[in-house]
């Protein structure tokens, strides 16, 4: 019997420059979708995946992503003078149980498999799910639970995948494809970040992943990889000789929040699934075209 995944670490220590000067003092995973911040997409993604421990690798300057978690007792006693009990219970929904979540610094910006070491004593020798907040999944079931049913057959390691225009597997993890079975791919390679000329495919890794503990162990030992930062992906690679990696391609679309361009197409696709905005939206948006189409 497969042992069940109920770990998943959150790295969320990076230091968002894409987002400056806004992540000066804001994290980037409290930024809001609609009336969300990124994190909550990412956490109750994860509840409804059946993951019960959830570890933050945080860093200085992300203490706001742990009063987020926390209870408000003296807004939640406010909301229920008032009698605005739909906000009391979206509020109370935000809250986590006391010893579920836990937080780890990540002392440097070493790269994302620097910081997924950081939970290796939280994790020990269970299999884990990383996921990361600014890759926000809109999907009629949760991403990282059809990837937890794929891989209850499978084990192993297994990372969500979607096709990308060839022009830019530069931005991604990409793989090098041994079998296509449809929805799963089997893999015997992995290339971070790599030109045109040498990606494989045009099959990357999004931030999803299921993980083997040894994962955690070749972290020990890889040594910084792609752009100086210590590599998940390596640590990934090297278990396609030994536990065996599979690209997941999830079903739902995936919008890359930590992009100025994927944040605004997320606010617009999110604000336009809401039944209480997107009559007004929609009319704005078209008025907006149109007079974008006359001026052009
Ligand atoms: P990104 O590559 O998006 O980097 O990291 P970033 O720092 O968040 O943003 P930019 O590129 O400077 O704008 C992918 C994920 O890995 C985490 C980030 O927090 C993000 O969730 N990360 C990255 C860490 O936790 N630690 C690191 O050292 C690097």
């Amino acid at each position: 019997m497969r042992r069940k995944v109920t770990k998943a670490v959150f790295p969320v220590a990076g230091l968002g420059t894409r987002f400056l000067p806004a992540t000066k003092s804001v994290p980037k995973e409290i930024m809001t979708l609609v009336d969300r911040p990124l994190v909550q997409y990412a956490i109750d993604e994860a509840r409804a995946a059946g993951i019960k421990e959830f570890i933050f690798i945080t860093s200085r300057g992300k203490s706001a992503l742990e009063d987020y978690f926390d209870e408000s007792p003296i807004l939640e006693r406010e909301l229920r003078k008032k009698g605005k009990l739909e906000a009391l219970e979206d509020l109370k929904s935000t809250n986590m149980e006391s010893g579920a979540i836990a937080y780890m610094r990540q002392h440097k910006a070493l790269g994302l498999g620097h910081a997924v070491w950081c939970a290796r004593r939280l994790i020990g020798d269970e299999p884990f799910a990383v996921m990361l907040p600014d890759d926000v999944i809109s999907a009629e079931k949760p991403c990282l639970q059809q990837m937890i049913e794929a891989y209850e057959e499978t084990g192993g390691n297994m990372v969500a995948a979607m096709e990308v225009p060839r022009d830019k597997t530069s931005n991604y993890g990409i793989l090098d494809v041994k079998e296509d079975m449809g929805s799963m791919v089997s893999v015997k390679g992995m290339v971070e970040k790599p030109s045109v000329e040498d990606a494989p495919s045009n099959l990357a890794v999004i931030g999803r992943y299921i993980l083997h503990p040894q994962v955690l162990k070749n972290l020990n030992k890889v040594k910084t990889g792609a752009g100086g930062e210590i590599q998940l992906t390596d640590a990934i690679a090297q278990e396609i000789e030994g536990t065996g990696v599979y690209g997941y391609r999830f079903r739902g679309q995936r919008f890359d929040c930590g992009s100025k361009a994927g944040f605004l197409q997320a606010t617009v696709a999110f604000g336009l699934a809401r039944d209480d905005l997107k009559d007004d939206l929609r009319k704005f948006l078209h008025s907006v075209m149109q007079i974008d189409n006359a001026a052009e």
